[in-house]
């Protein structure tokens, strides 16, 4: 679907916005994570159809207002630009709604987005959830929050609750049980399902040799 040129100035400058908010993130959220996730959620969106000017303007705000990135203070940031930018309030309601689906809430939490549009972005924030990017992002995350690497005396939890999932401290290994290696399984689209398959084998590698080694010289 092409889009015309409000619609196009409306992406830009959102583009811009979210560029200037997420320039210096150190916890994989940054800039370059919305580039991806935006460019992964258009991708899907070409084969599962869906409204691409929603999908993209979703993708592009869907972690401004996060708790990762903000704290757990009550922020209204996409809904005050979207005001701004004077989009109608069905579209600035799809949009909203949309970047509330999409959060993963913890493993014991279902969270089945309602429309084809938050069934795409909430696939494209996952595929870069996992993978050599999704490994690679959960480090920094881990590292931004000052978690160990790995502890063998703390195992993984099953989160059966987002409250329990926020207050989570473990170390950055556990979130991979916790979260990373069950994404696959939780895709909405037959796309997002195709392109997640080598990430999560990938992943699977890594962790067989990261305990390989861990375990090479040592007893635990
Ligand atoms: P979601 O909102 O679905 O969790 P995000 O785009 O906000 O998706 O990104 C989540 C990413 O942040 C994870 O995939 C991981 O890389 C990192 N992350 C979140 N929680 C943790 C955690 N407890 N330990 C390590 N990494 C985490
Ligand atoms: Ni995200």
């Amino acid at each position: 679907m092409k889009l015309n040129n409000e619609k196009r100035e409306i992406v830009f400058s959102t583009e811009m916005f979210v560029r200037q908010k997420l320039e210096n993130d150190g916890s994989g959220h940054d800039w370059w994570h919305i580039y991806r996730v935006r460019n992964l959620a258009l991708k899907i969106a070409e084969t599962e159809g869906g409204d691409s000017f929603t999908v993209e303007m979703a993708a592009l705000l869907h972690d401004i207002d996060d708790w990762k990135i903000t704290g757990n203070s009550e922020q209204n940031q996409v809904k005050n630009w979207l005001n701004k930018l004077g989009t109608d309030e069905e579209t600035s309601g799809n949009i909203l709604e949309i970047i509330e689906q999409v959060s993963f809430k913890g493993a014991g939490v279902e969270t089945i987005p309602s429309t084809p549009e938050a069934k795409i972005v909430q696939d494209a924030d996952r595929l870069d959830a996992i993978g050599a990017i999704g490994i690679a992002r959960t480090f920094a995350f881990g590292g931004s929050k000052g978690r160990l690497i790995y502890n063998p005396d703390i195992k993984p939890e099953n989160h059966v609750d987002f409250e329990a999932y926020k207050k989570n401290n473990g170390p950055t290994i556990n979130h991979f049980y916790e979260k990373l290696l069950l994404l696959k399984d939780r895709l909405n689209t037959v796309t997002a399902r195709r392109i997640a398959e080598k990430r999560h084998q990938f992943m699977e590698s890594f962790l067989e040799e990261f305990f390989r080694e861990w375990h090479e010289n040592r007893e635990n």
